[in-house]
This record gives structure tokens, sequence and C-alpha cells, in this order.
């Protein structure tokens, strides 16, 4: 088989990449390793921001999303009983959307299976050979049966377990990593969520965070230690535990209910660079990790998609090797400032083990600061309505 771009892994980075390009009649296939209800059931954050936004109306795939989403355009920070409104609009002038990832990735491969593009699940033993020759290709089997794309690029867009970073040899390769000493529990509930907007709550039991999918289906977090199993975590132990880390007030008023997913995540800061080699090119996980505090990750492999395809289209449009040959370095620019905020906005909330007197008298005094100025609230809001590209 021959391909123009050959794009390694279908979550949102690889379907989005493909379906931008294929608006421009540039050929992709997109090869997945499991199924496709599988990819669906993952459960990830739902944040937009505007970047991403306009990328799914670019590629034609914003209908429901534009239907569907909710306008935020604030959130509710907690410390304690304080507590204040960092408004998005007024501070940056910008809101984000409300929707989850799955949906996007749902919206994505309704797009690609109807324009009959495509996209293979359940591929195994991908190799990438010649990403630093002029004739790139990817082998895999599918059934035991072995085949190969000859193609003129590659999108690694396999996330961070894929197998497109592992193929830049060791010695061209920097990798940056902080592993956090606490997880993310976190449960869907179909409840109505406790409040309007988001609010991300420190306390001294540990940070939490009430989201939302939509007015009958709540998101909520709560920080844990990374030796619990979510079943250990009885419903009511996580609603108990939720409700001593709000402010009363939504402590009184949370509905709760049944659960109807229940995971631990990890939290861990990783960059590779560069994320070219050759022929190959790096796209969102694949290349970066960040903290889920503040809801980077969707949306930095948002902003790595939009520069390889503008690369790639100045490639087949106007022969040009310029934004190409730029990708890393660009991608990479924002990538960096959104780590640095998911960074600094997880040390902010969280309660760290062994942390002294000294360093929690640091959080709320910087908390105080930015409940009350103007300067620190608009630096904050710039970041989390998303960085322009
Ligand atoms: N061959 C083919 N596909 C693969 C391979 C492989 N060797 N290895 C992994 N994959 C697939 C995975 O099964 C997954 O569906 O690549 C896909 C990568 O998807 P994601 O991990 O969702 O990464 P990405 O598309 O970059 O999306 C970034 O996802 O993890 C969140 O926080 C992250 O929200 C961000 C977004
Ligand atoms: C989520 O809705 O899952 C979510 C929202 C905001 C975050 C992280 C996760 O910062």
């Amino acid at each position: 088989m021959k391909t123009q771009v050959a794009i390694i892994g279908g979550g949102p980075s690889g379907l989005l990449l493909g379906q931008l390009l294929h608006r421009r009649g540039i050929d992709t296939v997109v090869l997945e390793r499991k199924t496709k209800a599988h990819v669906l059931s993952r459960i990830r954050a739902g944040v937009l921001e505007r970047g991403l936004a306009a990328l799914m109306r670019e590629a034609g795939v914003a209908e429901r999303m534009d239907r569907e989403a909710i306008r935020h355009d604030g959130a509710l920070i907690a410390y304690g009983e304080d507590s204040f409104r960092l408004d998005f609009t007024q501070r940056a002038g910008h809101s984000v959307l409300v929707y989850g990832q799955t949906e996007i990735t749902r919206d994505l491969y309704d797009a690609r299976e109807a324009a009959g593009a495509p996209l293979e699940f359940e591929v195994e033993d991908v190799e990438i050979h010649g990403a630093d020759t002029d004739a790139p290709s990817v082998r895999y089997s599918v059934n035991g049966q072995p085949r190969q794309i000859d193609c003129d690029f590659v999108a690694g867009c396999d996330g961070f377990h894929g197998v497109s970073r592992k193929t830049i040899p060791d010695h061209l390769r920097r990798e940056y990593e902080k592993v956090y000493p606490f997880g993310w529990l976190g449960i869907l509930s179909e409840t109505p969520p406790v409040h309007d907007e988001l609010i991300y709550a420190s306390t001294d039991r540990g940070f939490a965070l009430c989201s939302m999918r939509n007015p009958n289906l709540s998101r909520y977090y709560i920080q844990c230690s990374l030796y619990d199993n979510p079943e250990d975590w009885t419903d009511k132990a996580f609603w108990e535990e939720l409700k001593l880390r709000l402010p009363r007030r939504f402590a009184d008023s949370l509905v709760t209910g049944p659960s109807i997913e229940k995971s631990i995540a990890p939290l861990r800061s990783f960059v590779t660079e560069p994320m070219r080699w050759g022929r190959l090119f790096l796209c969102g996980d694949a290349a970066h990790i960040v903290p889920p505090t503040g809801a980077k990750g969707l949306n930095t492999a948002a902003s790595d998609v939009h520069y390889l395809y503008h690369g790639l289209r100045d490639f087949y449009e106007n022969n040009s090797t310029e934004g190409i040959d730029r990708y890393s370095e660009k991608a990479l620019r924002r990538v960096w400032k959104a780590e640095r905020f998911s960074w600094w906005f997880s040390a902010l909330m969280h309660r760290f083990p062994g942390q002294n007197m000294f360093d929690t008298k640091m959080q709320i005094a910087e908390l105080d600061f930015l409940r009350s100025n103007a300067a620190a609230q608009s630096a904050m809001a710039e970041n989390y309505v998303g960085l322009p590209y």
C-alpha cells in the first residue's frame, strides 16, 4: 500500500491530523493498535481551548461540539473555606468549551468513516523503517498477516507507550521527566454537577476537582496515594472525602449517586526532544505528557497537530520544507509553556507527601495573592484558556 502520510495511532492527535489533511486532499492511512470500542472507552479530560475548537471547525467535525459543548467563562479556585472566581473572559478575553475528549474522538471516527478514508484497527508489531531517508515505510501485521505502507512522511501519534518515539535513536533523543508522588482518583456519576463552573480545590487533605460532561453527568477527582487501588475506594468513601475537600456551601449541596466509572491516574510531566527525526514527526502524548491539573494534555496535542498540518500543507501545496523543518522547534516552544503551567498549577494545589508547614504557607500565600491581584489572575487565565499558536 502507498500513502502520503502514514499516521500511527488513532487517538485524538492522529484522527484530527488525518481529518485536516483529508480536507486538503492529502492522503493518509491511520493505524490503531486497539479496537474502536477500546479507544472510545477511555475517559480523559474535557476542557477545550479555542485553538482546538477552531481546528475541529476547520476539519469540518465541529457540528456536535458547537451544539452540545458548554461554554465556560470562568472557574472557581478554592482553598479551605476561601475561594475566588477566575474570570477567563475578563482576565484573558476568551472562554473554554467543556466537551469530553471521548466525544471529540467519536466525532473524528464518524467523519473518517463517512469520508471512507483508510483506518485499520488492531494492528500489531508496528515498525517504522527509513525515517531518516526520503522513502520511509511502516511495517505491521493484522491477524498475523504482514503488511507494509510506503509513504512520504510518518506521523507518530501513538501516545506515551507507542513505538514512534523509541524509533528515534537514543543518542539523538533527550527526555525530561518529573513524576509526582500522588495520583488522581476520578469518578463519573449521573448526577447534576455541584456548580455550573469547574471547582479546583486545595485543602490540607489534598486536592479535589469538580468537573462535568453535561447537566446530568459529573466528573469528580480527588488526589490519592499512588498505592491506592480504585477497588479500595467505595463510592461512599469517595463522596465523603470529596465533601471534606470542598468549601462547605458546595459540600452541603453536592448530589451523590453511584459511580459509573472509577479509576486512578498517575501524574507525570514528560517531554522528549526533538519531536522530529528525518521524515518522522511526533505529535501529542507520543512526545509529551502533562499532569491533568489545567487540562492541557489534549490541547497541547492539538497545537502539535496545528503546526504539523501547516508544515505538511506547505510541503504539498507550496513545495516548501520550511514548516516541517521548523515543526519541532515551534511545537516544543508551546509544549514547554503548557508543561510549565501544568507543573505550576499542580504544585500550587496538591499537598505533597513530606511537605512542611512552610511549604503549605507558601501555597496559601500564593493563592491569597492570586485572589487579590488582577495581573496574577490574567497570567493564570491566559494560560488556562490557552496561549496563542
Ligand atoms: N501502533 C498503533 N497504534 C498505537 C500504537 C502502535 N504501536 N501504540 C499506541 N497506539 C495507539 C493507542 O492505542 C492510542 O489509541 O495510539 C493512540 C494514542 O492516543 P492517545 O494516547 O490518546 O494520545 P493522543 O492522540 O496524542 O492524544 C492526546 O490524549 O492521553 C490524552 O492527555 C492526553 O488528552 C491528551 C490526548
Ligand atoms: C475533566 O473534566 O476530566 C477535567 C477537567 C479539568 C481538568 C482535568 C480534568 O483540569
